[in-house]
């Protein structure tokens, strides 16, 4: 293992005022986001949405890696240029979703587990040959009165740590992305309790396992009150708390946190984030890879006309700012009100 190189590459990808976008919806999911704004999913309308980012002029100002699906990792830019090749150019690290799915967890109702360990180590080996350098793989964890269970809390949390083991052997760095879900009315107090013995669990594993924890990127949720929870928690607490849950349970030598979206609006993804950056002291880069919460307007814009790609990368381009100024601290709704078409 080349740890100098993971280690260089995970420093890179949560760089001072940049973050990540996740561009990696599987085609299901993609085709869900274009269907719900009247466009027809093909292999060439995907390519064209996603290739409208990854050339926005300027966009590595602000973005540091693109997380890809398989299919447009082997796609290409109108003139040609493999995408791969194109972000490389540009200065932004190329990064592959390698996981295939949340599956049911057998003998855990309405539990999931996230699979695509076998033959990974082939698939890593292809996938750094097309000029990947990172990838990513999400766990998700419910919650209910009920769960999430110990069951499949440990079965994520192995899969997670076998991932990035086998990933850092390829040469790629991890991002480990045990995402608890939102979706429900418990309590920020709930969402802190689940999500510490989750992390707990999965860094308890990732020693096991050997992985470099100075080699990956941690992809979390922030801890936000349930969406349906009738007392929602500010901002300025969910920065707090987050923080302090993570001082308890997220190693020093991680290099950074990249949050996920998970269904915030995008204002409150960045002032979410901006209220962290505005905490001062942490161990760890704290940035965003988010996907909703950049991919959603440009998609707007675009679904709009087409034809035309520069109020969408416009769109596009502007949420990439608002997160990267979050990203340092320097986000204020004001900006919400600057965008230049
Ligand atoms: P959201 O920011 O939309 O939650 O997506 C991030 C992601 O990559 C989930 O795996």
């Amino acid at each position: 293992m080349n740890r100098t190189a993971l280690e260089e590459t995970a420093q890179a990808m949560v760089s001072e005022g940049k973050g990540i976008l996740a561009a990696d919806e599987s085609n299901a999911t993609m085709t869900k986001r274009l269907e719900a704004v009247g466009i027809e999913s093909t292999p060439e309308s995907r390519r064209r949405f996603r290739g409208l980012m990854l050339t926005a002029e300027g966009a590595a100002d602000h973005i540091s890696g693109v997380i890809m699906y398989d299919e447009t990792l082997r796609q290409a830019s109108d003139d040609g240029t493999p995408f791969p090749e194109l972000l490389a150019s540009a200065g932004i690290l190329p990064g592959i979703k390698v996981d295939t799915g949340a599956k049911p967890l057998a003998g855990f109702p309405r539990e999931t587990v996230t699979e695509g360990l076998d033959g990974l180590s082939a698939r890593l080996g292809r996938y750094h040959e097309l000029g990947a350098r990172f990838a990513k793989w999400r766990a998700v964890i419910g919650i209910g009165y009920d769960r999430p269970t110990r069951g499949c809390i440990g079965a994520n949390a192995h899969a997670l740590a076998r991932y990035a083991a086998l990933c850092q052997e390829a040469g790629i760095v991890p991002i480990v992305e045990p995402e608890v879900l939102m979706d429900g009315e418990h309590t920020i107090d709930r969402s802190e309790e689940v999500t510490a013995a989750v992390l707990r669990t999965v860094f308890g594993q990732l020693a096991e396992q050997r992985v470099l924890l100075e080699g990956i990127v941690l992809k979390p949720n922030m801890l936000l009150s349930g969406y349906d929870c009738p007392e929602q928690a500010r901002v300025e607490e969910v920065a707090e708390r987050t923080l302090a849950c993570y001082l308890r349970v997220v190693p020093a030598a991680v290099p950074g946190i990249a949050f996920l979206s998970g269904g915030q609006s995008d204002e409150r993804a960045a002032a979410h984030l901006n209220a962290m950056n505005r905490i001062a002291g942490m161990p760890w880069e704290l940035t965003f890879s988010y996907g909703r919460a950049l991919v959603a307007a440009p998609l707007k814009a675009w679904a709009a006309n087409t034809a035309e790609v520069a109020d969408a990368q416009a769109a596009f381009l502007h949420r990439a700012r608002c997160n990267a100024a979050a990203r340092i601290g320097e986000y204020a709704e004001s900006m919400e009100h600057e965008l230049v078409a």
